[in-house]
């Protein structure tokens, strides 16, 4: 089934508009007959809820960038293996193209054999990174370059770079694990896997809707985000395309929870409990760099990390959709947890790496936070029903 898929898709690649049709036709054999162990056609479940919602994938953007993050995410890295050249790019983006628009559809992926699995697409969203080294294979430039080295970095290679970023997020873990494992596998004749990460964040239904979620260190994360038009420049490139940094960021719990209160608020510059800046009462209060307090210092201390990641022009700033991880503490207890930082911009250049440079510079947050892992992913535009991730880029 994988074969004779492979040559369907390769084929509709050549005679251009067939693909659509070659695919249709090959999903009646998926569902029916399927590789050998596959299992009949899966059980639909009815009425809405958040097991049965879904997102749409196909569109001039791609999603899981400025759509509302679901609960669950794996970031999954590859490296491209040897001879993957452009054309062999061009069928893998095909199936794993092919994969995603089913899968958060709430189908099952063709050959997929844990066709039950699909059934909950729990908003599940599939978006495409692709790496400096993807374009050095295909013989192109490359529009994003690693980020440079700053002196608050411990990188660790394991979590490092990456030819090809999957980042599938649903708001349901055993959604994320099968959409994962199917994409994996039609991706392996091309590359093997480099790192996954994978996060969390509160489940639907803690919070009311639009709620900001916390980050394990216990703050609000995500009140500065840019919204609406604001948020259209910052991220979004005219072709639908956008940038996308992943840095794996320890949070020094330890000592972090040595800290009192007011400490920790004057390492960043808001209210725990409220995420309120210091110069002000509500969460969603501009913060006033100027106001002073009774001894005449300044309320957002200057090297708070608001104070120091602040960009006033919204075409700078940038989106921030991280995830939460916790892996198993050490044999001492010490917890091993931190974030996900992933951050969405037009352009790396621009926005990220300012932001990036002051944070290096100078941060509070800095003794408690420390990079332990750094990629950068061209987000290529999406595609409509009959074309596939990256066609503009590699087709
Ligand atoms: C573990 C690492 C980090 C933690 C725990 C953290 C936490 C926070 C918190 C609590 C806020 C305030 C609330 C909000 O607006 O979301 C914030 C704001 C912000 N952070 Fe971070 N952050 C981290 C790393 C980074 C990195 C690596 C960057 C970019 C290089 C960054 C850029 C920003 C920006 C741009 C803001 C908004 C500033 C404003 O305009 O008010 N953060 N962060």
């Amino acid at each position: 089934m994988t074969v004779s898929r492979r040559i369907v898709l390769a084929g509709g690649a050549v005679a251009g508009l067939g693909t659509a049709a070659a695919v249709a036709g090959c999903s009646a054999g998926g569902a029916s007959g399927g590789r050998a162990g596959a299992a009949s056609a899966p059980v639909a479940v009815s009425g809405p809820g958040i097991g049965t919602a879904t997102v749409a994938f196909h569109g001039p953007r791609q999603a899981g960038v400025t759509t509302e993050p679901p609960a669950h995410a794996a970031f999954v890295s590859f490296t491209l293996a040897r001879g993957t050249d452009r054309k062999a790019l061009g069928r893998m983006m095909r199936l794993l193209t092919d994969d995603a628009a089913r899968l958060t559809r709430g189908e099952p992926a063709l050959g997929d054999t844990e066709a039950e699995l699909a059934v909950h697409p729990a908003a599940l969203t599939v978006t495409f990174g692709f790496g400096p080294g993807l374009y050095r294979a295909a013989g192109l430039p490359s529009p994003v370059a690693d980020l440079p080295a700053f002196t608050v970095d411990r990188l660790q290679d394991r979590w490092c770079g990456g030819d090809l970023l999957l980042q599938i997020c649903a708001d349901d873990p055993l959604t994320v694990t099968h959409a994962q494992r199917m994409l994996i596998k039609d991706a392996r004749p091309f590359g093997g896997v480099r790192w996954v990460q994978r996060g969390f964040r509160r489940s639907p239904g803690v919070h009311p809707a639009g709620f900001t979620q916390r980050n394990v260190l216990g703050q609000l994360d995500g009140t500065a985000n840019p919204r609406d038009a604001a948020m259209e420049t910052a991220v979004w490139n005219p072709d639908g395309g956008t940038t996308l940094v992943v840095r794996r960021i320890r949070a020094e719990i330890e000592t972090w929870d040595l800290l009192s209160v007011s400490d920790k608020e004057n390492a960043v510059g808001r209210r725990m409990t409220s995420g309120a800046p210091l110069s002000g009462t509500a969460e969603f209060d501009e913060p006033d760099f100027a106001k002073l307090d009774d001894t005449g210092l300044p309320l957002m201390p200057d090297f708070a990390h608001v104070t120091r990641a602040r960009m006033t022009d919204p075409r700078f700033k940038i989106l921030r959709r991280p995830y939460n991880y916790d892996e198993a503490p050490d044999a001492q207890g010490r917890p091993d947890s931190g974030l996900i930082f992933a951050s969405y911009q037009a352009d790396i250049e621009r926005q990220y790496l300012p932001i990036q440079r002051r944070l290096a510079e100078k941060d509070l947050l800095n003794e408690w936070t420390t990079p332990i892992g750094s990629s950068v992913f061209a987000i290529p535009p999406g595609c409509a029903q009959d074309g596939w991730i990256g066609e503009r880029v590699l087709g």
